[in-house]
């Protein structure tokens, strides 16, 4: 008999999965060892994560890797989660590129190092043909920044005469922000048991269902992903309208 394709979306299977990576902390601490080392078991679960979304069929997964506000951890812990996505990309870019995962990176790129951009172009640049899985890093984000950010982008299209201020709608204001190319997330996933957004996709989870994973991030799986997907095939979305049986 045939071997099953190992991908197979189905109508439950959400186009669009945005994971806050939350818990490495935690996980090092219950083992005694340094939060670093909790963040490097982390890009574990990460690949696991990319390839099990990959042989699921999700189209688009975009992952939590450092927040605005992650410069007020210590500077050690800071240089780590900066080598870990310099370790990431450099040791995973080849196998990525091979197996069709287009990679991004969104965030505010004003303040990386030169070498984190020429990374992150690389990648970007290597990649732009494959269309199997989009994988995007979510880096020196913030969602509040990401929205300030568009907004200033089209002042500067209003200020140069290109757009008048009535052409910025809800529609319109979306290709302003990192995500312009990203349909919005369906569903997004935050491990950990913590029950926040903590600034992660705000303009974009306007609909997305929220699933809170009572697991620690070094600790997920292709289990916990199709659990929470199983999850959002039992969620009714009715994007603001009203329930058709009821
Ligand atoms: C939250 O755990 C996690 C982060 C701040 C970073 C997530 C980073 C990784 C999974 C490493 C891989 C990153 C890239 C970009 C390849 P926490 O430290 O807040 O955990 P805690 O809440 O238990 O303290």
């Amino acid at each position: 008999m045939a071997q099953p394709s190992p991908t197979h979306a189905t109508a439950a299977t959400p186009r669009h999965i945005a994971i806050i990576m939350d818990g490495n902390g935690r996980w090092a601490r219950q083992r005694a060892r340094p939060r670093t080392f909790g963040h490097a078991e982390g890009v574990e679960a990460l690949r696991r994560t990319v390839e099990a979304a990959g042989e699921l069929g999700v189209g688009y997964l975009t992952v939590f890797g450092f927040s605005t506000e992650n410069w007020r951890r210590p500077v050690e812990e800071v240089n780590a989660l900066f080598d870990l996505l310099r370790l990431y990309v450099v040791r995973d870019l080849d196998r990525l590129a091979r197996e069709g995962v287009r990679v991004r990176v969104i965030g505010d790129r004003a303040n990386l190092q030169k070498d984190i951009l020429e990374i992150i172009d690389r990648a970007e640049s290597r990649t732009r043909a494959n269309d199997k899985l989009n994988l995007t890093i979510a880096f020196n984000y913030g969602g509040q920044d990401e929205i300030a950010r568009a907004a200033r982008r089209a002042a500067e299209e209003v200020k140069a005469g290109k757009i008048v201020p009535e052409d910025i709608t809800a529609q319109s204001f979306a290709r302003y922000l990192d995500t312009a190319e990203l349909p919005p997330p369906d569903l997004l996933v935050r491990t950990s048991g913590e029950s926040r957004l903590s600034n992660f996709m705000l303009w974009q989870a306007a609909y997305a269902e929220l699933v809170f994973v009572d697991r620690l991030w070094p600790d997920f799986d292709k289990n916990a992903l199709q659990a929470a997907i199983e999850v959002y095939g039992r969620r009714e979305r009715r994007y603001g309208g009203s329930d058709p049986a009821s």
